[in-house]
């Protein structure tokens, strides 16, 4: 098709000289300001590139002219956190616990580094939050065996219990049916007087045999009420809260082969600022006193 470009009479713009059927194309030139708009964004694009990090090749890629570096920024933003954090950690070390709990700021320095030292160290043993495994006690749920205020677990997670320090927190209950204190039946009758009388297992049994060898053998140490005993570390028996949960056998195992969990001694492992930080955080999971 011969092309030919001539004026369109209306808008006084050249022709492309492409027709079809009678339609004739007009060649409108883009506006200008759109056209440098257009260039300077290349420009740009162009000293970008060459500024900072950007063309890939092999392994590596183009640093750039400014020496720009996301990852060296954020090692910098690290390192000024940690020394924040260790202003703060020095002054939790510090402070007796009400002067942190009346420090909004302190105390939410102390709480994440709680949180975080709770889930590396704690966790494995006590549960995630503090929720409790056999064996090892709940420590959100407000049930103390040897006591919840913040200096109570200070003292325990510093210590431990029955571990190898000398200000560990230590008590043993008696091996009644290993060392042959009580015969078989009695431990039977005894577990069948905990589990009806205190573990709200009632099962409409006569349990004033185990009631009489309770008193005798058991109430020096977790009450006669089953109220238990901090002192002595001696769980509270009536209660929903157990340490090796709530069965039967749980109770007879436990009279015949206590047990004797050891909590181990944090005061070697972790600074005093970390242990106070971490009684701060199991103090706050709800059951502090
Ligand atoms: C190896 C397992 C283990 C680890 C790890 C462990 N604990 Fe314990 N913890 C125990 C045992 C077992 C007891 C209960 C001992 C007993 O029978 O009295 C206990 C008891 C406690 C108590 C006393 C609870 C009460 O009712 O009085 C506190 C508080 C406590 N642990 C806090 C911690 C903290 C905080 C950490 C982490 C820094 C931690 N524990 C890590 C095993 C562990
Ligand atoms: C010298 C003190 C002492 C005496 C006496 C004692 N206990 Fe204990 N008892 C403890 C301690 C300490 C624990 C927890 C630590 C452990 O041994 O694991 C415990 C734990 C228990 C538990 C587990 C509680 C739970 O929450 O799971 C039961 C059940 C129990 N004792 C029953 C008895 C009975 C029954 C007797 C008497 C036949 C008795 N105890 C005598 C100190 C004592």
């Amino acid at each position: 098709m011969p092309t030919k470009i001539e004026k369109d009479a209306i808008s006084g713009q050249d022709t492309t000289g492409h027709e079809w059927d009678g339609l004739k194309e007009l060649n409108t030139p883009l506006p200008k300001w759109w056209v440098y708009v257009f260039f300077a964004c290349i420009a740009w694009a162009a000293g970008l590139c060459v500024l900072y990090p950007s063309i890939p090749y092999g392994r590596g890629y183009f640093h750039g002219l400014l020496g720009y570096s996301s990852r060296r920024n954020v090692d910098a933003d690290v390192a000024k956190l940690v020394d924040q954090r260790k202003d703060s950690m020095d002054k939790i070390a510090a402070m007796p616990f009400d002067a942190i709990k009346a420090d909004p700021a302190l105390m939410e320095v102390a709480l994440t580094s709680g949180r975080i030292t709770f889930a590396d160290n704690c966790q494995p043993c006590h549960g995630a939050g503090g929720g409790g495994n056999p064996g090892y006690p709940a420590l959100a749920a407000g049930a103390w065996i040897w006591g919840g205020t913040l200096t109570d677990i200070q003292q325990t997670v510093t210590h431990g219990i029955r571990s190898a320090d000398p200000d560990a927190r230590n008590s043993a209950m008696p091996r009644f049916g290993a060392d042959g204190t009580l015969k078989p039946a009695e431990i039977e009758a005894v577990a069948d007087y905990v589990w009806a009388t205190f573990y709200g297992h009632a099962e409409g049994k006569d349990v004033s045999a185990g009631a009489k060898i309770f008193a005798e053998n058991c109430a020096a140490c977790h009450g006669d009420q089953g109220q238990g005993n901090r002192d002595m570390g001696a769980p509270k028996l009536a209660s929903k809260v157990h340490l090796y949960g709530d069965s039967r056998e749980a109770i007879v195992h436990q009279v015949n082969l206590p047990r004797q969990g050891v909590m181990p001694n944090w005061g070697t492992r972790l600074s005093p600022g970390t242990i106070k930080a971490v009684s701060l955080y199991v103090h706050s999971l709800g059951g502090g006193e």
